[in-house]
Order: C-alpha cells, then sequence, then structure tokens
C-alpha cells in the first residue's frame, strides 16, 4: 500500500456503495484514514468489512436528512479523530427515490409525488447543507470540501425533475461556501462523473436500455482519479471548481499547460 495520505483523515457520506465506497477504497490505498458514512443496517457495516481490509477504515451511521442523526455522527467523530481533512458529501438518491420508481420515463412533471420531491431535496440538498453545518467547523486548520455532483446538462434537462434542481442547489451552495470558506483555508469543489454510472441508483432496467442504444455506461470509480488528486498537495489554492470525473486527466493536462480549465 502506498503511503501517501498517511496523516490524512476523509469523511464520505454515502460511503455505503458505488461512488462513494470506491472514492473511500482509493483513499485508503493511500494510507488515509477512511470514515463512511450512511444510514446505517447491514450495507454500511458490509462495506466497512471489505474497506477495513484494505486499510484504516471507520463507519458511522448518520440520516443525512436529520440534523439531530448528522450532529451526533460529529460528535462520535470529535471524540475520535483529530480533524477532517476532507469531507465528501455524497450521499444522494435520484430515480430511486421513494415514488418515482413507479412513474414512466416519459411521465409529466405534475405526476411526480411531493413525497418524491421532498426526499430529493431532503438528501440532495439540505443534506448537504447539514452535514456541511455540523463539520467544517472541525476543520480547524483549513480542509477541502466536496460536493458529488452531476454533469451541467442533467441540472435543468427534460425528465430530471426533481434530481437536477437538488443538485443544481448543491453546486450553487458549493459555489457561496467557496467564497466564505476561503479565507478560512477550506477548498469547496464539485464533482461529477460526466455520465450515467453504474451504481445501485439506478433504476431497474436502465443501465441495460443505455448499453443496448449503444451510450456509455461509467464505472463506479470513475471519480478514484479526482478525488486522490483533491486529498493531494497539487490541489492546494483550487476552490469553486467543478471537476469531471471522466474528463480529469484532460482537464489536469489542459492546467499543467496553464490554459483555463473551463
Ligand atoms: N450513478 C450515477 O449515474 C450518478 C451520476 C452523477 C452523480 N451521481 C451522484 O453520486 C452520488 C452517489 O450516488 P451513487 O450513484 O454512488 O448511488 P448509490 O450506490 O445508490 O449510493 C448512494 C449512497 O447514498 C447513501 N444515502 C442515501 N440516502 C442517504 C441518507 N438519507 N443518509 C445517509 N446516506 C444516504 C446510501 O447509503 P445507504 O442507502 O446505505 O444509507 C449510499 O451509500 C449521489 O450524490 C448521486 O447523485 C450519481
Amino acid at each position: 500500500m502506498s503511503e501517501t495520505l498517511k496523516g490524512y483523515t476523509a469523511l464520505i457520506t454515502g460511503g455505503s456503495s458505488g461512488l462513494g465506497f470506491e472514492m473511500a477504497k482509493a483513499l485508503l490505498g493511500q494510507g488515509a484514514t477512511v470514515i463512511i458514512a450512511a444510514r446505517g443496517g447491514e450495507r454500511l457495516e458490509n462495506a466497512l468489512k471489505t474497506l477495513g481490509e484494505t486499510g484504516d477504515a471507520h463507519a458511522v451511521a448518520m440520516d443525512v436528512r436529520d440534523a439531530a442523526s448528522v450532529e451526533a455522527a460529529a460528535e462520535w467523530f470529535r471524540g475520535r479523530f483529530p480533524r477532517p481533512d476532507m469531507l465528501v458529501c455524497c450521499a444522494g438518491i435520484g430515480g430511486n427515490a421513494p415514488g418515482m420508481e413507479v412513474l414512466p420515463p416519459d411521465h409529466a412533471f405534475w405526476e411526480i409525488p411531493a413525497e418524491a420531491v421532498r426526499a430529493v431535496l431532503d438528501t440532495n440538498l439540505l443534506g448537504f447543507f447539514l452535514v456541511s453545518r455540523s463539520f467544517v467547523p472541525l476543520m480547524a486548520r483549513g480542509g477541502s470540501l466536496v460536493y458529488v455532483s452531476t454533469s451541467d446538462a442533467t441540472l435543468t434537462r427534460p425528465g430530471q425533475l426533481p434530481y437536477g434542481p437538488s443538485k443544481a442547489g448543491a453546486e450553487a451552495m458549493a459555489a457561496i461556501l467557496a467564497q466564505e470558506l476561503k479565507p478560512g483555508g477550506i477548498a469547496v469543489n464539485v464533482v461529477c462523473p460526466g455520465g450515467f454510472t453504474d451504481t445501485a441508483m439506478a433504476p431497474p432496467g436502465l443501465k441495460e436500455r443505455m448499453l443496448s442504444d449503444g451510450l456509455p455506461v461509467l464505472p463506479p470509480t470513475v471519480l478514484n482519479e479526482t478525488i486522490l488528486w483533491l486529498a493531494s498537495g497539487a490541489a492546494a489554492g483550487l476552490t469553486g471548481e467543478k471537476l469531471v470525473g471522466k474528463d480529469f486527466r484532460q482537464w489536469l493536462e489542459k492546467r499543467k499547460e496553464g490554459e483555463p480549465s473551463r
């Protein structure tokens, strides 16, 4: 195991599955201490068991929709770790939100149940706020706050209610926090895969439809290089940026050449 991130502590919400789980594995592989957070139960326990074989992994149950649950997790963290160097807000829901899975793919927006809208906004927008509110103050000597979002097109594409607006809101929050937290040395950046990614979030049959239509399906490891770079000293000073996992290498090349990144 490489030790480039030894002594570095990262907390990843949504670390029990998909992109969050893979980012946790990548950071552990570089020697970081990683705490995964999710609602708890078997999925979180199994993820911790697997990640524990890779490195210094920990888990905490936290429902990001619930302020008391998030605060209790922050209290738990405070008693065990010096500070978070990186906080990755990755927990999210979309087409798998309660009430969304029964809608036909071509549904009208007025068919979306209010409960589904509330669940998506509570998880993807309020959740990012609550987690940031409880954990950023623990980053006493600076750090890296990362919001996992979606491609620019998905923010406003037809059929993307309520997921698109939930992520647009999270990106707006990241832009605000990037400015507010800059004087304290906390970087705030957004990452996204850059397309449909093969995780548990996908509604049943979507991956198969994508593949049969010849559309790309990205692996859940698509954000690993990006997150490792953000955790490295090379990212020092970068804030208010949106990085696309599938295009990260080209972005980095352009940055090295001194070209504008976006
Ligand atoms: N898959 C894609 O195509 C895609 C594309 C762009 C962006 N994203 C974003 O990537 C992020 C990760 O999604 P994924 O694709 O990896 O899906 P996933 O495999 O379903 O993972 C979602 C994670 O969020 C956690 N979670 C959900 N609700 C939660 C809550 N209330 N409190 C705490 N944790 C909660 C889940 O844990 P438990 O269920 O164990 O609680 C799980 O660990 C999301 O923000 C998503 O919007 C995904």
